[in-house]
């Protein structure tokens, strides 16, 4: 959509109280539409191998000769951003097809572009595998953002810069679709790495990981790093990269202790969330609003998302104490980009992010921290002589997403065969020397409720959801009977940016 590129400039006081002296100093700042997009290109990096061996712990340390996987031959095995997406490389059916698989830990299914679309450079040819089966069932998905619409299929698939060998697994071949290939990706499908519970059309669709383990024999985990924090979203910028190590966590991508955080219900991996901390200070809401109505970890969404009723109180939090008394609502909503004169880099300005998560022993929390840097997101290409950022935060109506904003700082372990997620801090979340993430424990969980997760509280809320909905619509209709009748006297608020004009990408969901 097409909009005038008007540019406010705003100049706003700071004040900063140190000691007894109070100054007053101005920075410019400029609120643009949130406009920009973004290409890619990349390289793969090589790798060395190790084997692997388990740890008593039931996770699996690269260590014994003996054992089946290089973990070492996994490391840099992803290409992309958090913008557009982590994806690895993969080669299906026979002869080989080389095609880009976005890694997503929200879904279950595995599907690949099979039929031409103007975003993507090539597709899997299924008429040219001599191994593809056709099982004549149709699947359809929908994302948050996008679905698409294929058939179901099977077939041979490996993964140069995964375990060794060739797995039979099921593929969903896409034959059209809507706003889930976008301009500037480089991937052709989508690996869903969550539970059967998820898969389409039903769960007896075997998820790809659940294949791997039980052809090749690996442990049942997988870990991921993605290396894109502090990093700009653009198409200036080398995509940063990261890892899916398959059948356990290397050691030489974190540092520290492997928190762990169990895994409520098996089907997106769905965690509980017991307080989320601005700066220092507490939000002190229900902690069940956190978990409203789940809480996950998904690799497949860029930012983190939360329940609205946080998202208002997180804003109000980061406004408070940010000294940017007047920052316009269109940051926070997404619809505008905040600059600043080159070199001003803003982030000084803003508070830390901490989410406690409930420990494995569940009378404890852990907390996982994101500094400004990793929230307030650089977005080039806009301007040449002005930073420009994002908020890398949106609100969300189906439940928290701890998206690639949080997991770019973290090596995130989904460890399925002890039922828990583990964090560490990852080390490529570093800018310089500065490390942008922190993870500290074990917090007492005493003052917290017994269970956060809001499973008692999903049905009595469904119904006033359900009761508010007709209200409200019974409301508008009233409204708009009014209006048909009464001619119209004022004009609404014209200029503002809409929500339609928004074009920051939330990619994936
Ligand atoms: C994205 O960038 C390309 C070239 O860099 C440009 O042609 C295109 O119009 C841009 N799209 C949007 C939505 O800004
Ligand atoms: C895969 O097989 C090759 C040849 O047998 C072997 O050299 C290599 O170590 C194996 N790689 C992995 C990741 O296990
Ligand atoms: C769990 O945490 C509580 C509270 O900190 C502690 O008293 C207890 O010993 C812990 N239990 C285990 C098994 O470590």
């Amino acid at each position: 959509m097409a909009h005038s590129a008007s540019v406010s400039i705003w100049a706003f006081a700071l004040g900063l109280c140190l000691g007894v002296s109070e100054c007053y100093f101005s920075i410019p700042l400029k609120i643009y539409p949130g406009k920009y997009n973004f290409s890619s290109a990349a390289d793969l990096t090589p790798a060395r191998r190790v084997a692997l061996t388990s740890d008593g712990n039931g996770l699996s340390l690269a260590s014994d000769p003996s054992g089946t996987v290089n973990f070492l031959d996994m490391v840099n095995n992803l290409q992309g951003d958090s913008g557009r997406g982590y994806y690895i490389e993969m080669s299906i059916g026979t002869p080989g097809q080389k095609l880009n698989i976005l890694v997503d830990t929200g879904s279950s299914n595995f599907a690949v572009a099979a039929a031409p679309h103007p975003f993507i450079t090539h597709f899997f040819n299924t008429a040219l595998s001599d191994s593809y089966l056709s099982t004549g069932r149709t699947v359809a998905v929908r994302y948050t953002q996008g679905n698409w619409e294929g058939e179901l299929g099977v077939d041979g698939v490996s993964i140069p810069n995964g375990p060794n060998g060739t797995i039979i697994i099921n593929i969903a071949a896409i034959l059209s679709s809507e706003g889930f290939f976008l301009p500037g990706i480089n991937w052709q499908g989508i690996l869903g790495l969550a539970y059967p519970m998820l898969a389409r059309p039903d769960s007896s669709v075997e998820p790809f990981f659940n294949s791997v383990v039980q052809q090749l024999g690996i442990p049942d985990i997988f870990s991921l790093q993605m290396c894109g924090a502090g990093l700009s979203a653009s198409s200036t910028s080398d995509p940063a990269g990261g890892s899916l190590i398959m059948g356990g966590a290397e050691p030489s991508l974190y540092r520290g202790t492997v928190w762990y955080t169990p895994i409520l219900e098996e089907w997106y991996y769905q965690v509980e969330v017991l307080k989320l901390e601005v700066g220092d200070q507490n939000l002190d809401l229900d902690c069940r609003e956190y978990n409203m109505d789940k809480a996950i970890v998904d690799s497949g969404t860029t930012l983190l998302r939360l329940p609205v009723n946080v998202f208002n109180a997180v804003v109000e939090a980061i406004t408070r104490s940010s000294l940017i008394q007047d920052f316009s609502s269109g940051f926070w909503d997404g619809t505008k980009l905040a600059c600043w004169m080159k070199g001003e880099t803003p982030w000084r300005f803003f508070p830390k992010l901490s989410i406690y998560l409930r420990a494995t022993n569940t009378s404890q929390s852990f907390r996982i921290t994101i500094l400004p840097q990793m929230y307030i997101q650089p977005i080039t290409d806009v301007d040449g002589t002005l930073d420009c950022f994002r908020f890398g935060v949106s609100s969300s109506a189906n439940g928290l997403v701890i998206g690639a904003t949080v997991m770019e700082g973290f090596y995130v372990v989904f460890d399925r065969s002890q039922r828990r997620l583990g964090f560490a801090l990852s080390n490529c979340a570093a800018s310089g020397s500065v490390a942008l993430s922190e993870i500290a424990g074990p917090f007492s969980a005493a003052d917290v409720a017994a269970d956060c997760s809001g499973r008692t509280l999903r049905e009595p809320l469904l119904w006033v959801i359900s009761y508010t909905l007709m209200a409200v619509c019974g409301l508008v209709l009233v409204v708009l009977l009014l209006l048909l009748v009464l001619p119209c006297r004022r004009r609404g608020r014209s200029g503002e940016i809409t929500d339609e004009s928004s074009l920051v990408r939330h990619r994936i969901k």
